[in-house]
């Protein structure tokens, strides 16, 4: 893959080939208009990130339908909520997503949080029978540290591909992201724009400025540079579009360290801990 001059690279893991940039749909204030994610569409993406606990599929399919691009160029995301994640609920939650999504499939399934209440063992074969039954292409999990990831890989029959977690310059996310690699996943960063907390940051307004880039860009970019894909949400289509002209500039080595020096020991902004037994690296 050549990140400067794909227009929209891949990552591939365990068989999928997942677009290095995807645009998120959890709620906004005012719900999800699928005119946003049609302009996502419009601007490029091919990857669209949802779940069933943010109430947008159905706007996700809507929008899907509406924008022409064929469903086979598209690789789309939801997963399973906590609550569900007993085999008979599971079951019941993808086929609802599925039928909100009005898709016979979805390219990736993750189980959204791990639940401490409910076993994995019981979560993830549930998961791979989803892909078994041709209702996803391929699985993966979202908020898992590593000592729950490499639990699930044990009782998974299917190999996961992807980890989805928080990454942004403000949470260093470095023993995560060497643990996915090692285990031949992608790493999917969730508010990698900091939910809008980078917008004011010295250093990134710094390296946007002579770079003639946004922060967003300037954001997204050095998360591209280290093979992660990213999934940033904005309700303004002219946003989502600029958000995706990233793939035009390079950041030197000194500008990532510039940025990954950034991080912060109260950085994280999701929080998993009261959902996650055992802690959170
Ligand atoms: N798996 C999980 O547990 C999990 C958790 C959280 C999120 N996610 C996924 O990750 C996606 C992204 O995360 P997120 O929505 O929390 O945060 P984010 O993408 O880091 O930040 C979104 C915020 O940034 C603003 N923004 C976007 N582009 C901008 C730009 N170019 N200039 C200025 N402001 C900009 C948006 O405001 P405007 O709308 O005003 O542009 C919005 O307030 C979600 O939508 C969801 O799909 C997954």
């Amino acid at each position: 893959m050549n990140m400067t001059t794909a227009a929209n690279p891949t990552y591939a893991a365990h068989g999928a080939r997942i677009p290095a940039l995807g645009v998120g749909t959890a709620p906004m204030t005012g719900g999800l208009s699928s005119d946003t994610v049609v302009a996502a569409l419009r601007a490029g993406y091919r990857h669209i990130d949802t779940a069933w606990k943010y109430g947008t599929e159905r706007a996700v399919g809507e929008a899907i339908r509406a924008s022409g691009v064929p469903r086979a160029e598209i690789f789309h995301t939801t997963k399973v909520s906590h609550e569900y994640l007993r085999a008979d609920d599971f079951a019941k939650s993808v086929d609802e997503s599925l039928a909100a999504l009005k898709v016979d499939y979805v390219d990736l399934l993750m189980v959204h949080w791990p639940n401490p209440e409910i076993p994995l063992s019981e979560t993830m074969p549930a998961l791979a029978k989803a892909k078994r039954e041709g209702l996803a292409r391929h699985i993966g999990a979202a908020n898992f540290n590593i000592a729950l990831l490499d639990q699930a890989i044990k009782f998974c029959p299917e190999p996961l591909v992807c980890l989805q977690a928080e990454y942004h310059p403000y949470l260093d996310q470095t023993k995560l992201l060497d643990a996915v690699r090692r285990r031949g996943m992608a790493f999917v960063a969730y508010c990698p724009l900091g939910r809008g907390r980078l917008f004011s940051d010295p250093v990134l307004t710094e390296i946007a400025q002579a770079r003639g880039k946004s922060i967003a860009q300037v954001a997204l970019r050095w998360l591209l540079q280290q093979n992660v894909a990213a999934i940033p949400r904005s309700s303004n289509p002219t946003r989502i579009a600029d958000n995706f002209k990233v793939f035009d500039f390079t950041l030197s080595d000194a500008e990532m360290a510039r940025i990954s020096a950034l991080k912060r020991p109260d950085g994280r902004i999701a929080n998993p801990v009261e959902r996650v037994s055992g802690g959170w690296d």
